[in-house]
């Protein structure tokens, strides 16, 4: 599911929500209040911290019925209404917390209760056991609240409620099959109690008014097999979700239906594994919103979706390219999200497109003569051959968004879709050729990377409101003209892999851009000046291009840098020692210049680079990047990491490295660059460097590739060395480096997987090296190097113990460092939110997970 569809999930929620809520809030006048019920509410709050002054208006001297989130009956003057939610709104930020009191007890007629985003501080797994016996209650909401332990069973007691909403709470174990009894209900959610499970949901049945059923992320994996059957006995559901539920997969058809009144089901995220003819719900021909995104159903959808003439939404995503659709979807005029990405197995672009409603065809909508309302097409990764049709982006007046990437679509462009109301158009990764033309005056995002476009980019290239340009990888040649200045809302520019040439235009827009990307050209001229006004610059790479001269001193005014990617260029001169003014900096790679002039020592400056200085304040890239772009950053790193140069997807960001070698630099190592300590990658090979290698350099304990060999380094290996548990490369070679080599079995076996790490150092001796550290050596130095030899030992002793643990976790960290592993699980579950606390729970997950690299 991509971001729209989120998106869309998120508004339906919100919406049925609203409906509900609205339902239950037909509030009565205020009445003035009784004492008793006044001090049961009192009571309360004096278990409630209140951090914000919420409930200030809970005065002992006013009408508890006009109390924040309180009402009364206008009859009785009894406390009908307590809701919370309305008054902390959705903020988590202001949420109450304490301990909900059992003086609540005293409202007896109250009706209606809710305490979303409520925060229980004492963990307490009895807490609302004491709802069971407010037997009034209709209407019970709790999301978002932290509550321990179990859903209390005795909520069952509750006979007259018809709405509980019990989403994104903390609630864990089973969920309580006595729920069953609660024989009016008609709303239950459970959506996202993390943690839930239920063994057995035979208890549904009971539930024979339900309308509204979202049990999304409990646990159904012990379920019988017979789940459709017993969901076919609630013939009054309306909406079903039962997204991410672990559902055993089990035969789809059902014989007889009584399910004919759901708008809205969702079964994405569970491995259901059928032939999507034999599932039941294609005769539902109620439903407005169907996702069935990685449900793994297969096979060729049934003409019956033809018929459901009242979808809005089709969500059928990543299902492993396993299905086709011959079906004529023409008379679904209300289809405004058209989801296939990653699904269908093969197909020609033309005769799909020809499948889906038109603008113009004699299907209308009554009375509009028109018959299209597609708003957003995914047709992305599903192997479609064939030319782009002319028609595609004028399919309906409203298209938005139209993703055609990761296909085998040839040809040009269509200059039509000039002519359209596209906002975002995704074509990347296909085989398509020719120039680009006119582009939709509204167009926010053009992806047309990794595509056989030639020629130069024309002058009227320009749609105002652009906020991401991707046209990496191509065949475009020519300068980059003087329009591209105008785009003044640009914050992604990706020209990569082209055969751009001249100078960067002169600009006095685009200051809003944030990741610049012109490597792999030929381009040429001093560092782009336009830069300096570029506030927001976070990723900047020109690497391997033609530029010149010296590196600018306002480059330390680019404060908010992360990347700084300006290697195989023919800069010169100096290393601004401004550079250390940006303190977002975690990736500065200068190799293969011309640079001379020694390493500024101030690099310490550089706190983001170490561990113990995290920035808060720093954008997170990635998500930046797919904010607008809708995609995971596709990054080509030039490092030289294990000799290798990696392709990076997400996992760049985690990629802290300083890179200055092949260039002129002299003078020593700064010994203050071994305060940098979340260096993933330092290489400073193939410069003049002279001295020693810095005493403290096992204090830069990320490192897992070190690269110092041909410089003038001289003087002994540092013992500290073998300190650094999680180094899988390093070269040393072709210095003058002296004395005893370290001992250390990660030093051994790195030595192992590259041998030569010591070559050409004439003065190294002892193992690994064939050569014995004679005691001939210069006398001077022996004195020396029995206190470091002794050293030595120790650590060797007292690392040796915890390099044997990490000696195999580092080769299976290596290798899954780089990886984009994790992140894309992390994405889909953000899609998955169903509502703001799951969004944020993920977040902070996401911001601890950054770190820990697993699979
Ligand atoms: C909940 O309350 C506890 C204790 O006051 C606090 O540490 C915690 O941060 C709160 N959690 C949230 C999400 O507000
Ligand atoms: C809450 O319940 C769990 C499981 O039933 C139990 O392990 C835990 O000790 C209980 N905690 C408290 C505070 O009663
Ligand atoms: C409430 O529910 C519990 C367990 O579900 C039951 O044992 C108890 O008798 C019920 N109490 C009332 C007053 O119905
Ligand atoms: C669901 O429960 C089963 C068995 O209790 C467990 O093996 C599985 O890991 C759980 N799935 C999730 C997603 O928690
Ligand atoms: C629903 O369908 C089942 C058969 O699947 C049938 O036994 C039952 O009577 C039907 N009606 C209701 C209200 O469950
Ligand atoms: C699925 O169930 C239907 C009837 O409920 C039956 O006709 C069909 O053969 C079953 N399919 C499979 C593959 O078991
Ligand atoms: C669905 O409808 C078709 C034709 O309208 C019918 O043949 C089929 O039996 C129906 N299936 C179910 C499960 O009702
Ligand atoms: C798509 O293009 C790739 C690369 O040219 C080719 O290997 C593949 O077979 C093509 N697939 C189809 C379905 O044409
Ligand atoms: C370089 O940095 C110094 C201090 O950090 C500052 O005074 C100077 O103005 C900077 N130079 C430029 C050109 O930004
Ligand atoms: C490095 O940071 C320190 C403390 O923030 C500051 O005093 C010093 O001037 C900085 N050095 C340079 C060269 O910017
Ligand atoms: C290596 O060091 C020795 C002694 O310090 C010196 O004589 C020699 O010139 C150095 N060699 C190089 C290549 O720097
Ligand atoms: C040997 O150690 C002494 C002091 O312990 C120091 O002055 C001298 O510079 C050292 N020599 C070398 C070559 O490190």
């Amino acid at each position: 599911m991509r971001g729209p569809a989120a998106r869309l999930l998120l508004i339906a929620t919100c919406f049925f929500f609203l409906i509900a809520h609205a339902r239950w809030h037909a509030r009565p006048a205020a009445a003035s209040c009784i004492p008793k019920e006044r001090d049961a509410l009192l009571d309360f709050k004096r278990g409630i911290n209140d951090p914000e002054h919420i409930l200030s208006s809970w005065q002992r001297t006013h009408d508890c019925c006009s109390w924040d989130g309180v009402s009364c009956s206008h009859r009785t003057g009894n406390v009908v209404t307590l809701d919370l939610s309305e008054v902390t709104g959705d903020d988590p930020d202001s949420a109450l917390g304490g301990q909900i009191s059992p003086s609540l007890l005293s409202l007896e007629h109250l009706k209606y209760l809710g305490l979303s985003w409520f925060n229980q501080t004492l963990p307490n797994n009895n807490s609302l056991e004491f709802l069971g016996s407010m037997k009034n209650l209709r209407w019970l909401h709790l999301s978002g609240s932290l509550f321990s332990g179990h859903i209390p069973p005795q909520l069952a007691n509750l006979s007259k409620l018809e709405y509980l909403d019990l989403s994104s709470t903390s609630f864990s174990g089973r969920v309580p099959p006595e729920l069953g009894n609660i024989s009016n209900l008609q709303h239950l959610d459970l959506c996202n109690t993390q943690g839930t499970y239920s063994l057995d949901i035979s208890w549904l049945t009971q539930l024979y008014k339900l309308a509204y059923l979202d049990i999304s992320f409990v646990n159904l994996t012990m379920v019988a097999s017979d789940w459709p059957h017993v969901l076919n006995t609630l013939p009054s559901l309306e909406v079903l979700n039962l997204e991410n539920c672990a559902l055993p997969s089990t035969n789809q058809t059902l014989r007889h239906l009584n399910l004919t009144m759901i708008v809205q089901l969702n079964l994405s995220f569970n491995y259901l594994d059928r032939p999507l003819e034999s599932c039941w719900f294609w005769n539902v021909t109620t439903i407005q919103y169907l996702e069935l995104s990685q449900t793994y159903l297969y096979g060729i959808f049934p003409s019956s979706l033809g018929r459901l003439t009242y979808l809005e939404y089709l969500g059928f995503t990543d299902n492993a390219n396993a299905a086709t659709i011959p079906v004529d979807l023409k008379d679904l005029c209300h289809l405004e999200h058209l989801y296939l990405g990653g699904s269908l197995s093969q197909g020609n672009i033309k005769d799909l497109v020809d499948k889906l409603p038109h603008r113009t065809t004699t299907h209308t909508i009554p009375g509009t003569g028109n018959c299209s309302s597609l708003f957003a097409i995914d047709l992305s990764n599903n192997y479609l051959t064939g030319n782009i049709p002319s028609g595609v982006a004028n399919i309906s007046p409203i298209l938005i968004y139209l993703d055609l990437s990761g296909n085998n679509l040839t040809g040009a462009v269509p200059h039509e879709i000039g002519n359209s109301s596209l906002g975002h158009l995704i074509l990347h990764s296909n085989q398509l050729t020719g120039q680009i033309r006119l582009l939709p005056r509204n167009l926010d995002v053009l992806d047309l990377s990794s595509n056989f476009l030639s020629g130069p980019l024309t002058s009227h290239f320009v749609p105002p409101s652009l906020k991401g340009l991707m046209l990496s990888n191509n065949l475009i040649t020519g300068r980059i003209l003087q329009s591209i200045c105008e785009l003044k809302n640009l914050a992604i520019l990706d020209l990569s892999n082209n055969f751009l040439e001249g100078a960067f235009p002169r600009c006095y827009g685009m200051s809003k851009m944030v990741f610049l990307q012109l490597s792999n050209n030929g381009l040429s001229g001093m560092f782009p000046s336009f830069l300096q006004r570029c506030s927001d610059l976070a990723f900047v790479d020109l690497s391997s291009n033609k530029f010149y001269g010296t590196l600018p001193l306002w480059i330390g005014e680019m404060v908010k840098m992360q990347f700084l990617l300006l290697s195989h260029n023919s800069f010169k001169g100096h290393i601004p020692v401004n550079i250390t003014n940006l303190r977002q900096l975690r990736h500065l790679n200068l190799a293969s210049n011309n640079i001379s002039g020694a390493i500024p020592w101030s690099l310490s400056n550089l706190t983001v680079m170490s561990n113990r200085h995290r920035n808060e304040e720093e954008i997170d890239l990635p998500e930046f990047y797919r904010s607008v772009n809708n995609r995971f950053a596709e990054i080509f790193l030039l490092v030289v990491i294990k000799r290798q140069v990696l392709k990076y997807g997400d996992s760049f960001y985690d990629l802290v490295s300083i890179d200055f070698s092949q260039n002129h630099l002299t003078g020593r190592i700064p010994d203050q660059i071994t305060s940098l300590n979340g260096i993933v990658n330092l290489n400073l090979s193939w410069n003049h460097l002279t001295g020693s290698i810095p005493e403290k350099i096992g204090h830069m304990k990320s490192v897992e590739s070190l690269d110092l060999s041909r410089n003038n380094l001289y003087g002994q290996i540092p013992p500290s060395l073998s300190a650094l548990t999680y180094l899988c490369y390093m070269d040393l070679s072709y210095n003058n480096l002296t004395g005893r080599i370290p001992p250390g079995r990660q030093l051994d076996t790195l030595y192992t997987e590259n041998p030569s790490m010591y070559d050409g150092n004439h003065g190294l001796c002892g193992p690994p090296l064939q050569m014995n550290c004679s005691f001939g050596d210069n006398s001077r130095e022996k004195g020396n190097q029995t206190t470091s030899e002794k050293d030595s030992e120790t650590i060797f002793l007292y690392f040796g113990l915890g390099s044997g643990f990490t000696v195999g976790l580092w080769v299976v960290f290596c290798t899954l460092l780089f990886r984009k592993t994790w992140r894309i699980r992390y994405y889909r579950l953000f899609d998955r939110a169903c509502d703001r606390v799951f969004v944020l729970m993920v977040v902070t997950w996401h911001r601890l997970a950054r770190h820990v690299t697993a699979d």
